[in-house]
């Protein structure tokens, strides 16, 4: 697979077949990422990776945690800056109604909306897991090049017949995570990932989320 087409066909794949990937597969695709690069080389990333039952725990835990306050924990890295301002709100809000338009959910019924996110929760079924931890004393820096990191294993997963999904809902309860795998005082854990073979025949993965045009995106000079 050239890159052109695993950039093009890489979505946000929400919905999984069970299929496990074996250990051997795994450890090859995460060698594979290690040379996304990062500012000064530091890598500034570490990876969880979870199956089996220690991925049936975290959603166990996932359970608990947003059972006991579906609004999560409490966190100073909220996912989005607050009151997002325009261009950036209308998109966010232009993929979600996209995407439970996919689903036939209607605006209205937000419960089946809220039932719907919380597979978040379960990884869409998907059979791996990756949490992407990263030390709390980086900067905005390190959180880009951890950036570079998950698209080189999203691009990387393509080209293995894998889909994933980042998730940074994930962050939403942060406090219980870093308890759950141990992590040194200072880590945190960043973001998520769903990982595994698409479900082809579920609609969600037919979206194609819109991108902003080349016009409005960037500046050409001196050509
Ligand atoms: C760092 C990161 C975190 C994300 N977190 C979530 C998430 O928690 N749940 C989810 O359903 N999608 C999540 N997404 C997927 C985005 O919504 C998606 O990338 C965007 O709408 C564009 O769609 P595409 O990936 O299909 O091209 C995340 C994407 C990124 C890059």
């Amino acid at each position: 697979m050239d890159v052109s087409t695993a950039v093009d066909q890489r979505i946000s794949t929400r919905a999984f077949l069970p299929d496990a990937l074996s250990e051997a597969e795994v450890r090859d695709w995460l060698n594979k990422a290690q040379r996304a690069p990062s500012g000064g080389n530091v890598q500034p990333w570490r990876t969880i990776a979870v199956t089996g039952k220690a991925l049936e725990d975290v959603i166990a835990l996932g359970g608990q945690v947003l059972g006991a306050d579906p609004r999560g924990q409490k966190t100073d890295r909220p996912i989005y800056p607050k009151d997002l301002w325009e261009p950036y709100e209308a998109r966010r809000r232009r993929v979600g109604e996209m995407m439970y338009e996919t689903l036939g959910i209607p605006r209205e019924d937000r419960p089946a909306r809220l039932a719907w996110f919380a597979n978040n929760f379960r990884f869409f079924g998907a059979p791996l897991a990756l949490f992407i931890v990263i030390d709390e004393r980086m900067g905005h820096g390190q959180w880009g090049h951890t950036g570079m990191y998950l698209q080189t294993l999203a691009l990387l997963a393509e080209e293995r017949g894998w889909g994933t999904c980042m998730q940074e809902c994930w962050g939403m309860m942060r406090p219980a995570l870093k308890e759950h795998f141990k992590l040194a005082p200072t880590e945190m854990i960043w973001c998520g990932m769903a990982v595994g073979k698409p479900d082809k025949s579920h609609p969600v993965n037919t979206l194609r989320a819109e991108r902003a045009s080349l016009e409005e995106m960037a500046e050409l000079h001196g050509f």
